[in-house]
């Protein structure tokens, strides 16, 4: 039933998927106090390198992209030389990894740089405190100034070079899920009134600058976006975001990316602003290569990418639970059920 999934995919002339399936970003806060990959790290990812392609954890680009606990980073020589020793590992059982390339903009905390301060699209903070640090709230951000935003689009294109160099075969920028790009993308994060604020034009301007500063670097054909059009974490949705995605993705087009990325935890919620799901609104905007994902199982994916919803699934959750979950799906094997107690460890 879930043959399809079994079928190779061809990216792009320089990059073919052995199989459909991708195991989906999972942050785990278990990089060493530096923020450089462990070995229990790369021993985690070898064990799923039978996906069609990996996506790492999100990874920081600098200091003052952190909001959560021991997240790798790829800016130091040592993240690199920690980063080397997964990309060896998953190579060497044939499996293929990309980056995903992180700033948490206003859900940082300057707990994790002290004397630095929180950066966002404009000085509008959210409320509550941190999801995996309960005793912090989040801080008031600074609305990033035009000097800023051009030295994060290079630190963004610097990670990127340095994750290429770290043996990774390409980038996701994380531009999704209430984050710095994304915080950009919507009205109630972006009250800016310069180049980057209140149009659709500017309101992408950001985004496109990091995706162009990036391919420059790395090459197109090895940079990847995951978004959220659908505001449904860390940010509230607003409809007259529509007509900034609706803009972002005609731009998207013609630049040959490797993949988009949807960015969401059910793909059954529907946006009234997107006239349905987020994947059926990016189908219809965006003719390329687009990975699916949000609570399917591989029956349920693999009959949305033969009805064309999408290109190809990536699979979180189920894959913590289960490090040989291409197995178990190939062979129809019973899988064990994620429960939140399992990310305490790296299996
Ligand atoms: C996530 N997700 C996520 N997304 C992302 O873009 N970067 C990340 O680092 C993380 N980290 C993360 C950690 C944990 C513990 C969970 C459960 C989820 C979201 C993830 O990539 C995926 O979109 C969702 O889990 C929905 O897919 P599943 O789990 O329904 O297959």
């Amino acid at each position: 039933m879930s043959a399809t999934l079994f079928e190779s995919f061809k990216l792009n002339s320089t990059l073919t998927l052995s199989n459909k399936i991708l195991m989906a970003p999972l942050t785990r806060c278990m990089a060493d106090d530096e923020l450089v990959p462990t070995q229990t790290m790369a021993d985690y990812y070898a064990r799923r390198a039978d996906a069609g392609l990996i996506i790492s954890e999100a990874t920081i680009i600098r200091p003052d992209a952190q909001g959560y606990p021991n997240t790798p980073g790829l800016y130091t020589q040592a993240q690199i030389e920690g980063w080397k020793v997964v990309t060896a590992a998953v190579k060497e059982k044939g499996g293929k990894i990309f980056a995903q390339l992180w700033h948490t903009g206003r859900v940082a905390h300057s707990y994790f740089f002290p004397g630095g301060e929180v950066i966002s699209a404009s000085n509008l903070g959210l409320e509550g405190n941190l999801s995996r640090m309960r005793e912090l709230t989040y801080q008031t951000p600074k609305a990033a100034t035009t000097a800023d935003i051009s030295q994060l689009v290079e630190d963004y294109a610097i990670a990127a070079a340095n994750a290429i160099e770290a043996g990774f075969d390409g980038v996701e920028i994380h531009g999704a899920n209430g984050y710095l790009v994304d915080q950009f993308l919507h009205h109630s994060s972006n009250n800016r009134t310069d180049d980057y604020g209140q149009t659709p034009e500017n309101m992408s301007r950001f985004a496109l600058e990091v995706i162009d500063a990036i391919s420059e670097r790395i090459g197109s054909d090895r940079t990847a976006i995951r978004l959220s059009p659908g505001a449904y974490f860390n940010i509230e949705p607003d409809s007259r975001d529509r007509q900034v995605f609706d803009y972002l993705l005609s731009q998207l087009e013609p630049r040959n990316l490797a993949f988009i990325h949807l960015g969401i935890f059910d793909d059954s919620m529907e946006f009234d602003y997107l006239g349905g799901k987020a994947s059926s609104y990016l189908r219809q905007h965006y003719n390329q290569t687009i990975v699916g994902v949000g609570s399917y199982t591989a029956e349920t994916g693999s009959e949305a990418i033969s009805n064309d919803k999408f290109d190809l699934l990536a699979i979180g959750r189920a894959f913590i639970a289960n490090p040989d979950y291409v197995e178990k799906v190939r062979n129809g094997l019973e899988l064990t059920e994620y429960e939140d107690g399992m990310l305490k460890e790296l299996v």
